[in-house]
């Protein structure tokens, strides 16, 4: 297969930790309760009666567990998954190739399938509803079109926006799962299977700590771990208690709530450059020096979910608890409001 549809969006020594931390079956998927539950129906049916399951879209922030889903859903059907990603496939014929080559019953996974250009989604519509892929062959008034057979199977999709994706294409999953933030339990869960993976030493509050501060992620508790591992070989005995856990998230800049450096700056940017009022995200983007896509992705839904920032027709706000845990007292915020009106 074309080199260029297999979507390689991480380092490589990072990638295979995370290929290895990846859970295979479903009852090893931690948290995440609603999804398990119906996608372990949804699963035991299709294997009832012999078919591939119905095609899935589960949407959600970076790092929850999407890609890890779409390989538990095709191990446990006993198929092969193919992985692309929605920027990887730039022509309809990427994507008929795909199609053509899978076997009954594999797994399509396409990743950020929100990024599918048109035309490609065009192809995509008959493959998902009639499993067939219509070709045009011959130009002018002399083309035709004819209708290939494709096998039964079953499209994954992923996308951390939901709202991008058309509703033809919508429209035609039958599984639709939204993955949604961690609890602390499942977090401290996530971080010592992995630490048990990784062989790392690790008690009780030294997870709980980590994972407090994961933002409700798996990825980012994946990636704390790792540093603090770091930070305990060298500064002290190499398993990770309380104090080491601590030690080292500080040194990282990774706040009691999991702030980083960068949502620190925005709030602060919000604040004091823009008084408070309401700020386009470009305008965040341009003045933090972030990517605009990756502050609304990856920085935006922690911090909306804390109720640090809220969204308004007009733009991004701080809310109060955004400036009590930078600090500054609400009253500049009550001042500011009143200065807009
Ligand atoms: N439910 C879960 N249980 C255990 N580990 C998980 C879970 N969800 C995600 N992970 C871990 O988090 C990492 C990122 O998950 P991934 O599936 O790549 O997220 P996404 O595709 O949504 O960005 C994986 O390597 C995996 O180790
Ligand atoms: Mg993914």
């Amino acid at each position: 297969m074309d080199e260029r549809l297999i979507s390689s969006s991480m380092r490589e020594d990072e990638a295979k930790t995370e290929y290895s931390l990846r859970p295979r079956a479903l009852a090893e998927y931690i948290g995440q309760y609603a999804v398990k539950d119906h996608m372990r129906i949804y699963i035991d049916a299709a294997l009832k009666r012999g078919e591939p399951l119905d095609h899935a879209l589960f949407y959600g922030p970076p790092g929850l567990g999407k890609t890890t889903l779409a390989g538990i859903v095709a191990n446990e059907m006993g198929v092969s998954l193919r992985v692309t990603s929605g920027p990887a496939i730039t022509h309809a014929g990427d994507l008929a190739a795909l199609l053509t080559n899978l076997a009954p019953g594999d797994v399509l996974f396409i990743d950020e399938i929100h990024r599918l250009s048109a035309t490609v989604e065009e192809v995509l519509y008959p493959a998902m509803e009639d499993f067939a892929l219509d070709i045009i062959i011959g130009k002018g008034p002399s083309a035709r079109s004819i209708r290939l057979d494709l096998p039964k199977f079953t499209l994954i999709g992923a996308t951390t926006r939901m709202g991008l994706l058309t509703s033809p294409l919508r429209d035609r999953f039958g599984i639709k799962e939204a993955l949604t933030m961690y609890d602390a339990d499942s977090l401290k869960e996530i971080i010592i299977r992995s630490s048990r993976i990784l062989n790392i030493a690790i008690t009780d509050e030294g997870a709980v700590e980590i994972g407090s501060r994961a933002r409700g992620t798996p990825r980012v508790a994946n990636r704390l771990l790792r540093r603090v591992r770091d930070y305990a070989e060298v500064r002290m005995d190499g398993s990770i208690d309380l104090a080491a856990a601590r030690e080292g998230l500080d040194m990282l800049g990774v706040d009691e709530l999991g702030l980083d450096e960068i949502d620190r700056k925005m709030l602060e940017v919000m604040i004091v450059k823009f008084g408070g009022r309401a700020v386009g995200l470009d305008t965040i983007a341009a003045a933090t020096g972030e990517d605009a896509t990756t502050i609304e992705d990856v920085y935006e839904p922690y911090l909306l979910r804390l109720g640090f920032i809220a969204r308004t027709p007009r733009g991004r706000i701080v809310m109060p608890a955004g400036y009590a845990h930078l600090g500054y007292p609400a009253e500049i915020q009550q001042l500011k409001l009143e200065v807009d009106e």
